[in-house]
């Protein structure tokens, strides 16, 4: 099809050229005499003019056309797009298709529900932001590919249809025709295979992966998502590290164009936790979470005479507008990490006030007031737990809670840093049975395998998580290589050698012939890109993505199956 330029790249130095665009009809204006339309491609937008309106065809919004004429320098140029400086007279205008009335307005500001932009995703992609969007994304795997190629990794697929894994999040299933009652799972990552490609001496592996996993969906999560996923040989912590902090750079320079200074700061996972209450701490403000064990357990309040541990922290210039409502929202919210609420105290005309003030001698109350240096008019929230990670996480979700409440985060401000050392196990709620934190072929570090075999919950692992602006957006560690420490966290994961066999034989017997030190990460596509495009929402940053309850608004998936499809896999559907 005849086209000798892209709408949104003409400029005042193509004055008095003859063109053809093509596009959709974003916008027009009849002022009677003159028509004006606005003709949008994906570079951007043009303004045409007719000068006989009535000897052109009828259009409407959204109609794709094509268009000769000549472009010419506009008498009052229009600042707010690319190529406002001209306009291109229309010589003849053809109708290539109609369009019906879009159901929503196409520009980046749309107020369209949602699942509406979801339904009609075809249209919600024509707005400029979402193009912009995709454009970022595919500008990162450039440079995945890039940067890996350029340090010798090679790109190996590996299997859609999986083995089902009783670990990590729900598996997706797929059930199998030629063998009935089997499944294949849909890979929740390709940690194993990548492993398995290490035995088998590529070295150095990467792919972009597309993983899936049946979990509860939030805003930074998708049911079906993409890795950068990586995997090398040969490494220690620092390289591999190294590593991956080279490949940020670029994405942020060359995407945000934003200079980050290596290497990156490197915060123990438990310092995150103490602090920040979360094992992805966003550091760009302070609210910082503040012990407070020591002065509230000589308080007079039974409820914390043997708790392990009180919590607080200090929001400036809220304590005369938080009111009982607010302490109510805030405790419902604790409560979701397990904490039965929390309490407050105001510091108000140079002293404590609030109903917890009674259980404080006036002598702990100056030691509070002193330890947290308190200024007028601060509110202090706190908590207690018997359980390390709970009284964290929930005063921590508080934290986040006020930093945007209050505005605390300046948009634009990237922070990135590493998270190390995170604990081998985490114990399962009342039991003495323990989880892996990360995964059971995580290596614990050399210094504290003695560890394992005394105080196993002090075990920390060689196991790195990226955080960045306060969102996971990767992670990774070394790999067990020696068959002895894999048994012993065998059993302290309670799995017996018929467990073992069971879940991992296959898996397990490419170790006896002869396994390198390896180790890898994989970065979050769709939340790296979900950052450097500054949306909050990750369904901003792929073409089809589903919504909330998992369903594509679009096509409904997913969807029932005729009875013959369920009869060839032998399944029949349970009635509710
Ligand atoms: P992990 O489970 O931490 O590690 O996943 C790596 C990164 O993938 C992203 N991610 C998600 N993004 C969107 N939606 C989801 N549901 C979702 N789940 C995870 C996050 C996360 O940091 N195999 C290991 C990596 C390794 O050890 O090499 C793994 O999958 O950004």
């Amino acid at each position: 099809m005849e086209r000798t330029n892209y709408n949104g790249e003409l400029r005042v130095s193509d004055a008095g050229k003859k063109v053809t665009l093509v596009g959709w009809v974003s916008n027009r204006r009849n002022l009677g005499s003159l028509l004006f339309i606005d003709l949008r491609d994906n570079t951007g937008i043009v303004q045409l003019i007719a000068l006989d309106p009535e000897k052109i065809p009828d259009v409407r919004n959204e109609y794709v056309v094509q268009v000769k004429g000549s472009v010419r320098k506009k008498e009052v140029p229009n600042p707010k797009i690319p190529t406002g400086e001209i306009e291109v007279v229309i010589e003849d205008l053809k109708v290539i298709n109609k369009a019906e009335n879009p159901p929503f307005i196409i520009a980046d500001k749309t107020d369209a529900l949602e699942d509406t932009r979801l339904e009609y995703r075809y249209l919600d992609l024509r707005r400029p932001c979402m193009l912009k969007n995709l454009r970022t994304r595919a500008k990162i795997v450039k440079i995945t590919h890039e940067y890996l190629d350029a340090n010798r990794f090679l790109e190996v697929e590996t299997p859609i249809l999986d083995l089902a894994t009783p670990e990590g999040a729900r598996d997706y299933l797929v059930p199998s025709r030629l063998h009935h009652g089997s499944f294949y799972a849909l890979p929740q990552s390709p940690q194993l295979f990548k492993q398995l490609l290490m035995i088998g001496g590529i070295e150095r592996y990467y792919q972009i992966a597309k993983c899936f996993r049946d979990e509860d969906l939030r805003a930074d999560r998708q049911p079906e998502f993409t890795q950068i996923d990586v995997e090398t040989s040969f490494m220690d912590q620092d390289q591999v590290l190294t590593l991956c902090e080279g490949m940020l750079q670029r994405y942020f320079k060359e995407i945000a164009g934003v200079d980050i200074s290596l290497p990156l700061r490197r915060m123990n996972f438990w310092d995150a936790m103490d602090l920040y209450g979360s094992d992805k701490p966003d550091t760009r403000y302070g609210l910082l979470l503040q012990d407070l064990s020591e002065i509230m357990k000589q308080s007079d309040f039974a409820g914390f005479a043997d708790a392990k541990y009180v919590k607080g922290i200090v929001v400036p210039r809220k304590g005369k507008e938080t009111s009982r409502k607010k302490v109510d929202l805030l405790s419902s919210e604790a409560r979701k990490f397990r904490l039965k609420g929390v309490l407050t105290l105001k510091f108000e005309n140079g002293k404590l006030d609030g109903s917890f003030v009674k259980f404080l001698s006036q002598e702990l109350q100056e030691k509070l007031i002193e330890q947290l240096k308190l200024k007028e008019d601060d509110l202090l929230v706190f908590a207690s737990s018997n359980d390390r990670r709970d009284i964290d996480f929930g005063l921590g979700a508080l934290r986040t809670l006020f930093a945007k409440e209050m505005g605390l985060i300046q948009p634009g401000t990237y922070d990135l840093l590493w998270v190390v050392n995170f604990p081998m196990f985490d114990r399962i709620e009342g039991t003495d049975q323990y989880s892996a934190e990360h995964h059971p072929f995580t290596r614990p570090r050399d210094e504290d395998l003695p560890l394992l075999d005394t105080d196993p919950e002090k075990v920390l692992a060689y196991a790195y998580d990226i955080v960045i602006n306060g969102y996971e957006a990767g992670g990774g560690t070394l790999r067990i290589y020696d068959h002895d420490t894999q048994w012993k966290i065998f059993r302290l994961l309670g799995l017996s050698e018929e467990d073992v066999e069971r879940k991992f034989g296959w898996f397990l017997r490419a170790f006896r012939y002869g396994v390198p030190p390896h180790a890898g990460f994989a970065l979050g596509l769709d939340r790296l890109c979900m950052i450097l495009c500054g949306t909050e929402n990750i369904r901003d940053v792929s073409a089809f993505p589903k919504n909330l309850q998992a369903v594509d608004p679009m096509s409904k998936a997913p969807s029932s199956v005729a009875d013959e499809a369920l009869d060839a896999v032998g399944i029949e559907i349970k009635k509710e």
